[in-house]
């Protein structure tokens, strides 16, 4: 279909002549009331004269289109947009193209010759499109159109007033492009090239002829038009030819080292790597350009776990002096982030786009995006990573002796999901354990002057103690042994060969988690999970077990850390849910030790998804069906499993929330149904609501067009939904 402006109105700037005349008949001729300005100048920007915008509004309106004169400056840009309001009461595209030439070498270029380029060029473009902005914004639709030049672009002998102005519009444009978006205002830019009188100086008559300003028109109006979703670019347009334009950047090298200054000699030794452009990237935005900043700061920042500062070691291990070191501050520390570390932070304590419910943590675009919870002992642990605890008077001790035995996490709020978190640290007590010191350190955090949360770390120092001091402290956040009943849930979750070497990309570098030559010297066969990564793991099992992933739940967390894991092994995690307080026990499934002892996560209270509500019969009319199904299973010896052959979980909700979990095994044994999530993996997991699986059930409804219309969800293998005709068979064919 042919691109109309029918009831669209069109201002463009300088159409006296040129390029701007030949955008106003294009308009015009596809339906737009046009205001045709122009001052009339010459092309050094001299004179006045009406003629020239006349002239192209008899044109106009000679072929039956509507149009108007304006004779202002675009230094005038109110008078220029109120001609449109006046004339034809809106303004909806501004094509900003009026200029001049003021060509000198740089050296002689005078004030005014570079004012002058300044004011038409860039100061008229702003006031015009200022004049109208907020109409635009108000009637949520506006194109605008910035000329900038090759000149601005690569640069031109004699033009560094232009060149700097052409570029200019370009820094507007983008940044309009993006303050218009929410209003439907897009902002483009073209460098054009057209005969014109502004080019017959420098082009020969015949180019002249042949780069007609009507090879430029059409990318104008396409970008102006209300299909036209562009919006920020840069585009050369000329004899017919169009293409886009982006920034490139190489991959660049980091020349600071941890600890080190940086200097000059060192970014002339990679001079190469900066300059290189194998493998180039695209950055299109600022965040694109700060984002990488933030994860070089961070691996440059942070400095591995307290154990690795071995250079920092103190000189014996009986220099320990409670009285003197208690109560004493830490320097603080601030800890930038962006969604880029939350993601990498996720990814590092084994979630994965294979589970959906784990995508409003993976992707910066879910509209429910959120911060794991655990990712506070993340911003909190800067503080002690950058070797801080070494600075505290009363703490002489061998940092190379340092373990993690204890961490308690307590959230204020939910966690951002980017930004700047400052640490203050305490050392709230010494604790003498006779074969080593126990330093609890406190360290609050805060967004701003807001808390957002508080963790204490345990560290426990082999060889430190024997120094006379008190072994237990009121201070401590307590472990707690789990209830004496087998588990209410256990969710087993492998973690893989890179779990650690991905995990320490969120700011633990000690050599520890991924060296085998540092983990040797450790004692380890192999270098070791972090003892925060299964924490991590442990976490988000109750968060989605018992608070349907929903973070702002999350209250709090304490484990002790009993022993290492290994990369690849498998995490049993075992739940007790005693009111909002959820006990939990970590251990690797192939050989069964304990490995997070003492755990719990606090919930804030409950709301209607919470599990007391779960175990509601009446008030889910689906139990009743399980109950059959669970009956059926029974009486069918192990002929269902033949023919199944599969588990199958089931995710019932009702007023979009959670409100039931059944696994129907048809795998193993003769077949089972439990409530509750599957222990093992399910084949697949199918979501519906209570309601909905009623009507299916009852045969009103058709599950493939349940499916369809999104009402049932599947994940895993689909096919199989095809086989719970046998089960449900007399109910329904789901
Ligand atoms: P042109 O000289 O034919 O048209 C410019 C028009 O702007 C003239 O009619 C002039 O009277 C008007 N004008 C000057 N100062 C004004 C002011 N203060 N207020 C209102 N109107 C004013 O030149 P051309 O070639 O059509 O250029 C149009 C735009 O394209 C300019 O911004 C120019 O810098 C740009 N451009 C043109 C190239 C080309 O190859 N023709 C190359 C790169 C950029």
């Amino acid at each position: 279909m042919a691109l109309s402006f029918e009831g669209r109105v069109v201002l463009v700037t300088g159409s006296g002549g040129g390029l701007g005349r030949e955008y106003a008949l294009a308009f015009a001729e596809r339906g737009a009331s046009v205001v045709v300005n122009d001052l009339g100048a010459d092309t050094k920007g001299g004179g006045k004269s009406s003629a020239a915008a006349d002239k192209v509004v008899e044109e106009i309106r000679a072929k039956g289109g509507k149009a108007v004169a304006n004779y202002d400056s675009v230094e005038d840009g109110e008078k220029v947009i109120q001609t449109a309001l006046d004339a034809f009461g809106r303004i909806d595209v501004v094509v900003n193209n009026a200029g001049i030439l003021r060509d000198r070498s740089f050296a002689r270029t005078s004030d005014l010759d570079w004012d002058l380029i300044q004011r038409v060029h860039l100061r008229g473009s702003f006031l015009v499109t200022r004049a109208a902005w907020n109409h635009m914004k108000k009637q949520k639709f506006g194109r605008i159109i910035m000329t900038a030049s090759a000149a601005g672009i690569y640069g031109n002998f004699g033009q560094a007033n232009y060149s700097a102005a052409k570029l200019g519009l370009l820094g507007l444009a983008n940044t309009l492009a993006i303050e218009g978006g929410k209003y439907n205002i897009h902002c483009n830019t073209i460098a054009p090239v057209a005969g014109s009188r502004l080019t017959e100086t420098v082009m020969t008559p015949e180019l002249v002829a042949s780069l007609k300003p009507e090879y430029v028109a059409p990318v104008v109006l396409w970008l102006c038009h209300e299909q036209c979703q562009e919006s920020g670019s840069l585009f050369e347009a000329g004899a017919g030819w169009i293409a886009k334009l982006r920034w490139e950047r190489t991959q660049g090298a980091i020349v600071r080292q941890k600890n080190q200054n940086m200097t000059p000699e060192a970014v002339r030794d990679q001079w190469d790597k900066i300059t290189d452009f194998t493998d180039a990237t695209k950055p299109s935005s600022t965040q694109d350009s700060v984002q990488h900043m933030m994860t070089v700061l961070s691996g440059l920042e942070s400095d591995g776990e307290v154990g690795a500062n071995a250079t920092a070691a103190a000189a014996s291990a009986s220099g320990v002096n409670p009285a003197e070191a208690v109560g004493q501050k830490l320097p603080p520390s601030t800890f930038v982030f962006t969604p880029t570390q939350c993601i990498l932070y996720a990814l590092g304590v084994g979630m994965s786009t294979k589970d959906p419910d784990h995508l409003r943590f993976l992707y910066e675009g879910h509209e429910d995006f959120s911060c794991l919870p655990t990712f506070g002992v993340i911003a909190s642990q800067a503080a002690m990573m950058s070797g801080g605890l070494n600075s505290v008077p009363g703490l002489n001790i061998d940092f190379t002796q340092v373990l993690h035995g204890e961490q308690y996490l307590e959230l204020y709020k939910p966690l951002p999901t980017s930004g700047a978190l400052t640490s203050q640290s305490t050392v709230a007590d010494v604790l003498d354990k006779g074969s080593g010191a126990v330093i609890l350190l406190d360290v609050n955090t805060y967004s701003g002057d807001e808390l957002i949360c508080f963790n204490q770390f345990s560290v426990f120092v082999v060889g430190a103690g024997g120094f006379g001091g008190r072994r237990n402290s009121e201070k401590a956040k307590a472990a707690l042994p789990p209830p004496k009943r087998a588990p209410d849930v256990v969710v087993i979750d492998s973690t893989t060969r890179d779990q650690a070497a991905l995990y320490r990309l969120s700011g633990d570098w000690n050599p520890l988690h991924i060296d085998p030559s540092f983990a040797a010297m450790g004692g380890f066969k192999a270098p070791i999970l972090h003892g925060l990564c299964s924490f991590g793991f442990a976490a988000r099992h109750v968060l989605k077990q018992f608070a349907d992933n929903d973070p702002s739940r999350f209250k709090a967390i304490k484990v002790r850390f009993a022993k290492p894991v290994m990369p690849g092994q498998s995490l049993q995690t075992e739940m007790w849910k005693e009111g909002n307080r959820i006990h939990l026990q970590c251990k690797v499934k192939e050989t069964d030790s304990v490995v997070l002892a003492g755990a719990y996560v606090d919930l804030h209270g409950a709301s209607e998804a919470s599990p007391e509500n779960l175990t509601q019969p009446e008030a889910l009319q689906s139990e009743l069906v399980f109950a059959e199904i669970g009956r059926r299973i029974e009486d069918s010896g192990s002929e269902l499993v033949k023919k199944v052959n599969a588990v199958v979980a089931w995710e019932i909700t009702k007023d979009n929330k959670n409100a039931a979990q059944w696994t129907i095994d048809l795998k193993n044994g003769s077949g089972s149904l439990h409530k509750g999530p599957s222990s093992g993996k399910a084949d697949v997991t199918i979501t519906v609501s209570d309601e909905d699986f009623i009507e299916v059930v009852q045969g009103r409804l058709n599950p493939q067009k349940a499916f369809f219309t999104g009402k049932l969800k599947v994940r895993g293998n689909i096919m199989l939904t095809q086989k719970l005709e046998v089960i449900l068979k007399d109910h329904a064919k789901l």
